[in-house]
């Protein structure tokens, strides 16, 4: 059947709506400073590589004054540069020059929980229960007869208890790691403190914020049991996450915050948004962070959680397109990020993950809505499975056994050597140590190579911001009647029409009377008057297009 799902046009303040956005994982883009961990100027450097590969906005990752202990989304101090990675000046620096080259920039914030260091917890610390000092965080008795169990069965993300007691007896919640304590959003001073660190970084020119956890902030008043977490039943809270409602996320008041923020945003020029990191029960909730009042944009996880099937793209993509014509918002994609086990390694690993992880770009960039990239994604770059356990960093690591740290290894440039131009030469080796196989999946073992990943890229980024289909979030999608297995629809805006097919049947399909193949993820042989689409290939035709458009063929 034939579903079409129409989409609104956009204006200028509106770029957000059809961006594509490079995930900038700060500590492991580019190390300018030889000191082995990424930093501002090795962003600003390599951000003509940026413009170059076509993509139009980049999202940093924490960089603000940080013990780091869980990567910088545990921040001292919301309005100042960790020296680690620069300072505020780098800062000025690397946004006047990404503006120059059209690059907009969105940097993290992350209000559910502040760092241990932060002056606001060391003053809570030093304070007696009950003082408005330990009010702006989420302080409590303990339960049984000394106070000695925690005031409720609440669980940390990274495992273990929610809670941690101090000295004099009281707990406190950190939802994440202990050095991170949950903010009192109830707390007048809490939302007026973010006001003013969003005007901060509204000033110094950002475009937008990618806000953490923003599902987070509001518990739900009086503390309530779950009923349930690792201890008494061995089932994690956390699997919870985007299936169903836990009393610390997603409480309807949360929205009042966003509400508050919105004026905020709107009152600079230029378009600035927000995109929430949010994990809810429903589509439909995960709606609700998203409009004219509250935030512009959610990224759509079941996506990146679909499993490599026809019918589970379908499903997650008509389901997102719905949701999104409901909300009048487009889709925010995302396959990959700082948190997630990169795509490559998820679809299988080796050849058959990297084939299939090319198709899965291609679809995502096919789409209407705006495109996350995580750094290292146009390169191929799979999931370091075998980092050695004592560099592994991820405070979950401890707690739980799971590590992020084998998607955050860091991005191989040039050269023969590890840390393959990631820092300058003669410089200490990088925090995570690249894989010598990374040698050939660099920048440059790719650049101008037809075929690789880098190249596919390069071309998808292309066609998308040119071909009047793509470029914009306006027009139609329709789905076309196809083999099972495949997916096929058609972008229409105008007379223009671009169609994207993927083939996840398992074998090879023929295919014909779309067009002209003008990308693809693999090598398309000749038949007939059509083609061959391979086993987990996608591609795009132009039905407009005469003819002889091919740019890109098989995994280098
Ligand atoms: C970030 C994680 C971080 C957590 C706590 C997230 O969702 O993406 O990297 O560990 O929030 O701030
Ligand atoms: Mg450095």
């Amino acid at each position: 059947m034939t579903t079409r799902h129409p989409t609104p046009p956009t204006t200028d303040d509106d770029w957000w709506r059809s961006a594509v956005v490079y995930q900038v994982y700060v500590r492991s883009f580019a190390d300018s400073n030889g000191d082995g961990v990424g930093d501002l100027r090795g962003i600003r450097h390599h951000l003509p590589y940026l413009r170059d590969l076509g993509v139009d906005a980049l999202w940093l990752t924490p960089f603000y004054t940080s013990p780091m202990v869980d990567g910088g989304y545990d921040v001292a101090d919301y309005r100042d540069v960790d020296p680690m990675f620069g300072t505020l000046a780098d800062f000025d620096r690397m946004i006047t020059d990404a503006h120059a080259l059209g690059l907009r920039i969105i940097v993290d914030l992350v209000p559910n929980h502040t760092s241990d260091a932060h002056p606001w917890f060391q003053a809570a610390l030093a304070a007696a229960p009950g003082s408005p000092e330990r009010d702006r965080y989420l302080f409590a008795d303990g339960q049984g007869p000394d106070g000695g169990l925690p005031p409720n069965d609440w669980e940390s993300i990274f495992g273990g208890p929610a809670w941690t007691r101090v000295p004099d007896g009281q707990w406190y919640l950190h939802l994440f790691d202990p050095t991170q304590p949950d903010l009192n959003w109830r707390h007048p001073e809490v939302r007026e403190e973010f006001l003013d660190i969003l005007r901060f970084w509204l000033d110094r020119g950002v475009d937008g914020f990618r806000i953490d956890v923003a599902h987070g902030m509001i518990k739900a008043e009086g503390l309530p049991d779950v009923g349930f977490n690792s201890m008494t039943t061995g089932r994690r809270q956390s699997e919870l996450l985007g299936k169903g409602r836990l009393p610390y996320f997603d409480q309807d008041e949360v929205h009042d915050v966003y509400r508050a923020w919105r004026p905020v945003l709107d009152s600079y020029p230029g378009g600035r948004m927000a995109v929430a990191e949010a994990w809810a029960e429903t589509p439909q909730r995960l709606a609700r962070y998203i409009g004219p009042d509250e935030l512009h944009q959610a990224f759509s996880f079941d996506f990146l959680d679909a499993t490599w099937s026809a019918d589970s793209f379908r499903k997650v993509i008509d389901t997102a397109l719905t949701e999104s014509t409901i909300v009048g918002a487009p889709t925010t994609w995302v396959l990959s990020n700082h948190d997630k086990q990169r795509h490559v390694t998820r679809y299988g690993d080796g050849p058959q993950g990297l084939r299939r992880a090319r198709a899965a770009s291609l679809l995502m960039l096919a789409l209407p809505g705006s495109a996350y990239l995580y750094q290292g994604e146009e390169l191929g770059l799979p999931e370091v499975l075998d980092l050695p356990d004592e560099l592994r960093q991820d405070p979950a690591f401890l707690r739980t056994g799971e590590s992020r740290d084998g998607c955050r290894v860091p991005i191989p440039w040039d050269g023969e050597l590890a840390p393959y131009g990631f820092g300058p030469p003669g410089g200490a080796p990088s925090w995570l140590p690249a894989p010598a196989t990374w040698q050939a999946l660099s920048v440059a073992a790719q650049t101008g190579v037809p075929g690789s990943t880098l190249e596919l890229y390069r071309t998808a980024l292309r066609i998308r911001h040119d071909h009047p289909a793509l470029a914009t979030d306006a027009g139609e999608v329709v789905w076309l009647d196809t083999d099972p297995g495949v997916l096929a629809f058609r972008r229409v805006a105008g007379p223009a029409a671009l169609t994207c097919v993927v083939n996840l049947s398992g074998a090879p399909v023929t295919i014909d009377g779309y067009g002209t193949a003008v990308a693809a993820s693999a090598e398309l042989t000749p038949a007939g008057t059509g083609h061959v689409l391979p086993v987990d290939a996608a591609a795009w035709f132009d039905e407009h297009r005469p003819t002889g458009g091919l740019t890109v063929g098989s995994p280098g």
